[in-house]
């Protein structure tokens, strides 16, 4: 069965006033989202913050299993936390503290910048190399370059990061290929699915990842200030989180402490209870409309914006095309021979339209090898139309 989306429309209260294409900054929410975060901030009002907390105990609970269930793995392998930054940094500098001098971290060229700033810091710190692996023909990250690297260095490869989804490109890494490499090898796997959860299934049995990080505002439709962490629960009990607190542990003696033995050890408190009733409400939505049936309709919608674009004289369509059967997804980008990136994107938002700059910093190696500096994002939902695409295009063609 398709979306309705007439009736996914008048549920998104943002499609009367916006057109808009930033699915892959921010999503506009869906009105049970809306409500369920206005209705606790109004419970907290009413009777206290930590009493409100204690009434939605259960539902709380839910938010874990259904984030599970979406991923296919148990409630005690995830995390909820602030946003998909603080999820892999989570993960990362938690497997960081077992790095050693020498040991090799590898990645892709696209990588995101808030990771790959975090792999210098530990490569500075800890003297780790980063190994970026040479991409295939069609941009993705090469299957052959990754196993050879892996041949090579041996016991040294610590870890491979992948982001999933870029944020500058509708490219979809071949993750579960690489998953089955990582396993095979037995090196640990960090997923960053900050830009693919929501807008695609993802079951980390498939993915072979033994650790996923995910934001809630992106393509999952959820408030800001949400993201969550799956970690596998084998790897769970190697990982020391940094910085521990209340949540992550208890207090057990005057000298001693023990971390809670699930994904929660990666939590730190006081977080909003609303954003993450919010999300969980996000996550169910996502699930009934379905997860196969947004990605249809996501990639349909972002094939024909490509063709649309690809039509208008100056544009040129920059998006990444991987390999094999692999779809691209919601997310397009391109650039305009005489008008610059930012200039798109104010030139539209005087009209409504929301799009993004996709600067040269967001992931700066794929961006230098492709010779890059910016580019404009267009990145559709299944809310969006064809009609709003073509107003869309209309707009860049009259620039
Ligand atoms: C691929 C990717 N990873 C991570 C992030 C960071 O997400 P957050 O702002 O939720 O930390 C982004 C945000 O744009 C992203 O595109």
């Amino acid at each position: 069965m398709g979306i309705d989306v007439a009736s996914a429309r008048v549920d998104t209260p943002g499609c009367e006033n916006v057109l808009h294409l930033n699915n892959a900054g921010c999503s506009l929410p869906p009105t049970p989202v809306l409500e369920r975060v206005k209705a606790h901030l109004d419970l907290e009002a009413a009777m206290g913050g930590y009493e409100a907390e204690d009434r939605v105990e259960e539902e709380y609970r839910r938010v874990y299993a259904s984030i599970a269930r979406m991923l296919g793995c148990a409630a005690g392998e995830i995390a909820l936390v602030e946003n998909a930054t603080r999820a892999w940094d989570a993960a990362f500098y938690a497997l960081a503290e077992g790095f050693q001098p020498g040991d090799k971290i590898l990645t892709a060229s696209n990588e995101y910048v808030s990771n790959y700033l975090a792999l210098l810091q530990v490569a500075r710190q800890r003297r780790t190399e980063i190994i970026v692996a040479p991409n295939g023909p069609g941009g993705e990250i090469s299957l052959t370059a990754l196993e050879a690297a892996i041949l090579q260095h041996g016991e040294r490869m610590k870890l491979i990061a992948l982001t999933h989804v870029p944020t500058n490109g509708g490219l979809v890494q071949p993750a579960a290929a690489v998953g089955r490499i990582a396993r095979r090898n037995h090196i640990p796997y960090l997923l960053d699915a900050c830009q693919s959860a929501g807008q695609m299934p993802l079951r980390v049995e498939e993915l072979g990842c033994d650790m996923l990080a995910a934001t809630g505002r992106k393509y999952l439709r959820g408030p800001r200030g949400t993201g969550f962490l799956y970690v596998r629960q084998s790897m769970l009990e190697r990982l020391e989180p940094t910085p521990i607190d209340m949540c992550s542990a208890e207090w057990t003696a005057r000298e001693e402490y023990k971390l809670r033995n699930d994904a929660r050890r990666f939590e730190i408190s006081g977080g909003s209870v609303a954003c993450q009733l919010g999300l969980g409400a996000a996550v169910e939505y996502a699930m009934a409309v379905g997860l196969d049936n947004i990605a249809a309709r996501v990639t349909m919608l972002a094939e024909q914006l490509r063709e649309h674009l690809a039509r208008i004289s100056g544009i040129t369509v920059r998006d990444l095309p991987g390999s094999g059967n692999q779809a691209r997804c919601g997310i397009v980008t391109f650039t305009h021979e005489h008008h610059s990136a930012a200039a798109i994107v104010a030139n539209m938002r005087e009209q409504n339209i929301n799009v993004r700059v996709t600067p040269l910093g967001s992931t700066r190696i794929d961006m230098e090898q492709r010779g890059l500096t910016a580019m404009a994002r267009a990145s559709v939902h299944y809310y969006n139309t064809e009609e709003e695409l073509e107003r869309f295009a209309e707009a860049v063609r009259n620039l």
